[in-house]
């Protein structure tokens, strides 16, 4: 390990090169973002890049010490040994392993990230070389992002390992999930910066785990390829990460409403049971998901003849009840002579190989089973132009799983050597799967979403993954993966979607009820009330699970049940509206406190209460037998949704929630659109009802259009000061009302004026 210096620099196509030695760097001015590219082989001086989609670059100017570009803060440089300083965040150095150190057992006796495995090849690369950034940390900053992580809001003082692993079992202490989002935000009073570590080998951040004093980023690559983000606030920071990395398109509506799930629907005639139940308890619906009982011998882009017959009849049917039908599609295709997309993948070359040109064959749901290499274009192409299949049948949605990608188990390896998935020496053409692994399941996912924007391109495609990477959000949502039927994943949940959020994916959710174990009535009951501010919202269990369905409980469970869905359809005018902000701006749905209160320290420490939007505050009940819990409002004035009681903040309070509630607070200033608690095929909402703040002045927004397809949208407003309140939008043809609750819990209409 030696420091990284250089001699030379000078400012050429819109770049600072330095140049030294060993080793040269590229140091680029995007609108959003400072970027270091570190690298030794000339060729990567062009390193692309899975995660980053702006292209733009500004001008730079150097003085020899800073940096500075137009609208930037400065970058301020040493060049040997190499250091930087930027927005209160110090390098202490860059220190490389070269290429050389990687030969032989030499590979294996330098291996701080468990990547000398039997399989990488002898001469070492291209799994060689290495970095490591020392940064100097302060003893209150703050860390959060790192997309989905167990543990609690501020990700201090742990190690984190980028590397997607199928997590069947996971707690709190469990390191990498499924999803690798090298990715963290710095915060400290207030003041916030980014660092997004663009290298998709398996990197290792340690966030003052070893010694308070430090923090490190490593990557095993042949490149170091840094993004520093200014903020001055989280929420610049977030912005603007999801500017780089790419914004979410606005979902369909459907997608916005209540889903069912279950492993182990046997049958179309098990599915239409369920249907039937959720209308027999007036419970509404927009989705019913196929898992992977649909398929014939778990081979993807099949539907089971005797199990599941005339798909598209069944699927018509659900439709008419407004109910749409999502599928799983697994990567792993079953390796079947006869089996037309084996046979095809095969005559194309699309799987994935060993060194020697073989396939990588392996276990997954269908044995043996081989994987489509991804990262290649054609491959992604091809696999986009499968989906037509589902597509011809009605199919409205596709759900992504298994990609990190899971492997039960590999020929030829032995299991210990595995990690659950393919082997870092596999071949994707030129690379290896150790470069490739962490962006497997969002090229799937890419390819999933491409295939319905082809062959559907009237509707908007619909993605979930259980997988991704940083810009994961351009093609899917994402769901957290095997959670369990226990409090401590509900809340766990929170903190977990927050930082999910964060980092640029605005749409996720977790498994409502917990997907292994069995849940009680009462966890399903509080977790459907939490899932209303998922901005997912889907109720999903394993095979061997007691059914938790939201009527499967009897009385009063799927009473309380039905009044948290429909809670869910009331405030869909308020999600749509902030789902069409998201795919705008990236800024997401569920939100921490200090997202809204950057100033506000006692905000930054609350990691089981959040924002949904900017109006509302949501502290759900997370442990059994409780009506009670501790909330803090922060500076100003709240209203108890449910009961109209005025709170002034900065305080806290202790709400009580019976089963029929989540405690819930409007937040002064805001007017919420809300409608009738039922599915909409259109997202022009009517009725139309704005809930108000009772005093002083309020604003709110509502985008309308028509819920799928390309159509134009419209964005109107409300006002409310003196009791005079004016909408900005169309009335015509449809109810349009302001409410107000007042503090005795009374429904008063104001006046809308003409
Ligand atoms: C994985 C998924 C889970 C799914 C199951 C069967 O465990 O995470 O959601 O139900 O596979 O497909």
């Amino acid at each position: 390990m030696h420091p990284v210096g250089f001699s030379h620099w000078k400012v050429e196509d819109q770049a600072l090169w330095l140049t030294g030695p060993t080793f040269s760097a590229r140091i680029e001015a995007l609108p959003h973002a400072w970027r270091v590219l570190v690298f030794q082989r000339p060729q990567d001086a062009k390193k692309g890049s899975w995660a980053v989609v702006d292209e733009r670059r500004l001008p730079i100017v150097f003085d020899g010490q800073s940096a500075s570009a137009e609208g930037l803060p400065l970058l301020a440089l040493s060049l040997s040994p190499f250091s930087f300083a930027f927005e209160g965040l110090s390098a202490s150095g860059l220190f490389a392993h070269t290429l050389a150190t990687w030969r032989g057992d030499e590979a294996a006796a330098f291996d701080p990230l468990g990547l000398a495995r039997p399989e990488a090849p002898a001469d070492g690369h291209p799994l060689g070389g290495g970095f490591e950034l020392h940064l100097k940390e302060s003893p209150g900053r703050r860390y959060f992002g790192l997309g989905e992580r167990t543990g609690f809001l501020d990700k201090k003082g742990r190690r984190y390992t980028h590397w997607n692993t199928d997590q069947f079992d996971h707690q709190e202490t469990t390191d990498a999930l499924y999803q690798s989002h090298p990715f963290v935000i710095g915060s400290e009073s207030g003041k916030a910066f980014g660092l997004f570590l663009d290298e998709t080998w398996k990197t290792v951040f340690d966030l003052a785990a070893t010694t308070p004093e430090e923090s490190t980023l490593f990557t095993p690559g042949p490149t170091f390829d840094l993004y520093l983000i200014p903020g001055p606030t989280v929420r610049e920071v977030t912005t603007a990460f999801a500017a780089l990395t790419g914004k979410p398109p606005l979902p369909p509506l459907w997608a916005l409403g209540f889903h069912q799930c279950r492993w182990g629907y046997p049958d179309a005639e098990t599915v239409r049971e369920v249907v039937a139940n959720f209308e027999a308890h007036e419970i509404p619906l927009s989705a019913i998901w196929l898992d992977i009982d649909y398929m014939d011998g778990y081979k993807v882009f099949t539907f089971h003849e005797g199990r599941f017959p005339e798909p598209e009849k069944f699927f018509a049917e659900l439709k008419e009840k407004g109910i749409r039908t999502v599928v799983i599609v697994d990567p792993g295709v079953k390796k079947e002579a006869g089996y037309s997309v084996y046979e095809e993948g095969r005559r194309m070359r699309s799987f994935v190989e060993t060194p020697r040109g073989d396939e990588v064959v392996g276990e997954v749901w269908p044995k043996p089973a081989v994987w489509p290499d991804f990262s290649r274009k054609e491959v992604r192409d091809w696999w986009a132009g499968l989906h037509r299949f589902y597509l011809e049948k009605g199919v409205a949605g596709i759900w992504n799983d298994m990609n990190e990608p899971s492997a039960f188990s590999v020929e030829g390896m032995e299991e210990k050597a595995l990690g659950k998935t393919l082997p870092l020496g596999a071949r994707h053409g030129e690379k290896s799967h150790a470069e490739v692994h962490n962006v497997y399941g969002l090229l799937m996912s890419q390819a999933a979403y491409e295939g319905q924007k082809r062959y559907d391109p009237n509707r908007r495609p619909f993605v979930l993954t259980r997988a991704g990477f940083a810009g994961i959000q351009r093609y899917a949502w994402v769901w957290t993966g095997d959670n369990k039927s226990h409090w401590g994943h509900l809340e766990m949940s929170i903190p977990m979607l927050l930082n999910l959020g964060l980092s640029g994916v605005a749409f996720a959710g977790a498994d409502i009820g917990g997907f292994s174990e069995d849940a009680s009535p009462e966890l399903v009951l509080r977790w459907t009330w939490l899932g209303t501010f998922y901005p997912f919202m889907r109720n999903h269990s394993g095979k061997t699970s007691r059914r938790q369905e939201p009527y499967a409980f009897g009385e009063p469970w799927s009473g309380h049940m039905r009044e948290a869905i429909r809670f869910r359809y009331q405030l869909l005018p308020y999600v749509y509206t902030l789902a069409e902000e998201a795919s705008r701006t990236g800024a997401p749905l569920m939100r921490p406190i200090f997202y809204e209160f950057p100033e506000d320290e006692t905000a930054y420490t609350i990691h089981d209460a959040f924002f949904f939007g900017p109006a509302l505050l949501v502290a759900p009940i997370i442990r059994p037998g409780k009506t009670h819990r501790a909330v803090y409002l922060p500076e100003g004035r709240w209203q108890d949704w449910w009961t109209g009681e005025i709170f002034e903040g900065p305080t806290w309070i202790v709400a009580e929630a019976g089963l029929d509630r989540i405690p819930l607070y409007l937040r002064e200033g805001h007017a919420v659109p809300t409608t009738d608690p039922r599915p909409s095929e259109t997202a022009v909402f009517d009725p139309l009802i704005f809930r108000v703040f009772p005093e002083g002045q309020s604003e709110g927004e509502v985008y309308e259009d028509s819920g799928d397809g390309e159509a134009a949208g419209q964005r109107s407003r409300l006002e409310v000061e003196g009791g005079r309140a004016r909408f900005s939008g169309s009335r015509e043809g449809r109810t349009v009302r302001v409410e107000i609750m007042t503090t005795k819990g009374e429904h008063v209409e104001v006046t809308l004026e003409d």
